[in-house]
């Protein structure tokens, strides 16, 4: 397969070796929690077409916009706290846009507290996902989104499940899957395989095998219609 050049996948599983395909950077790979580029790629060539407006308002290091400018897109990236200058400062619960102006939106959210994105107080990667607030605040991003994007447009959310010793499995990608099945129709779900996590090392390996519980192999890409009938 040739990874500088992204094809269109055509099955639910995608599992791409590296986050940055190409010679140029499509984000920051040095950004923790970073997405990888080909997954915006594949996005953006089932959903939209040249000129379209696509939105990312959790754009972290910038990928969203580096790939979609490629594909000549227009897109706005929004970011609690902006990491370059090209991403606008806002709230994903509450964003400087008009309704119903977007034709694609992604969102690539915190999974929980795990990754210290920033300690902004709006941060909603600081709330632990066994917490119900954390469900709250994802939820008023989902209808956020519902209100920006135009009618019959898709959206694609990103988001893996999480396990820790203390609390054992909370199933993140199931929970928020029924947030987004209020506001939106389900088109489908893709796993996207994981790689360079910090828990994949012999280490944690043995651990998990040891102690009989799984590491994360995998997110889930949710992907959701506005489903506006007459
Ligand atoms: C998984 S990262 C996004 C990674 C990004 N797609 C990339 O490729 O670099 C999640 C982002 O959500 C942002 N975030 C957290 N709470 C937010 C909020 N209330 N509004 C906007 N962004 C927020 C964090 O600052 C972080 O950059």
């Amino acid at each position: 397969m040739n990874y500088d050049k992204p094809t269109i996948e055509p099955t639910t599983l995608w599992d791409f070796p590296r986050q940055n395909y190409g010679k140029i950077k499509h984000g920051d790979n040095k950004y923790p929690g970073v997405t990888p580029a080909f997954v915006i790629w594949n996005l953006i060539q089932r959903y939209t077409k040249e000129g379209d407006l696509v939105v990312d308002p959790m754009c972290g290091s910038g990928t969203t916009i580096d790939v979609c400018k490629e594909e000549k897109r227009r897109v706005l990236g929004f970011d609690i706290v902006p990491y370059r200058e090209d991403i606008k400062e806002a709230d994903a619960r509450k964003l400087p846009l008009e309704n119903e102006i977007a034709d694609f939106i992604f969102i690539d959210s915190p999974y929980s507290d795990n990754i210290k994105y920033n300690n902004h107080k709006d941060n909603i990667g600081n709330i632990s996902c066994t917490k119900k607030e954390f469900y709250i605040e994802l939820d008023k991003v989902a209808r956020e989104a519902f209100r920006i994007l135009k009618p019959n447009k898709y959206l694609a959310w990103l988001i893996g499940d999480h396990w820790r010793k203390k609390t054992g499995f909370i199933p993140v990608g199931f929970k928020i899957y029924s947030i987004l099945e209020q506001y939106f129709y389900p088109i489908d779900i893709v796993a996207v395989a994981r790689h360079n996590q910090t828990s994949n090392t012999p280490f944690w390996r043995d651990k998990a095998i040891k102690y009989n519980f799984y590491l994360r192999g995998f997110k889930y890409l949710i992907i959701m219609k506005k489903e506006v009938t007459e």
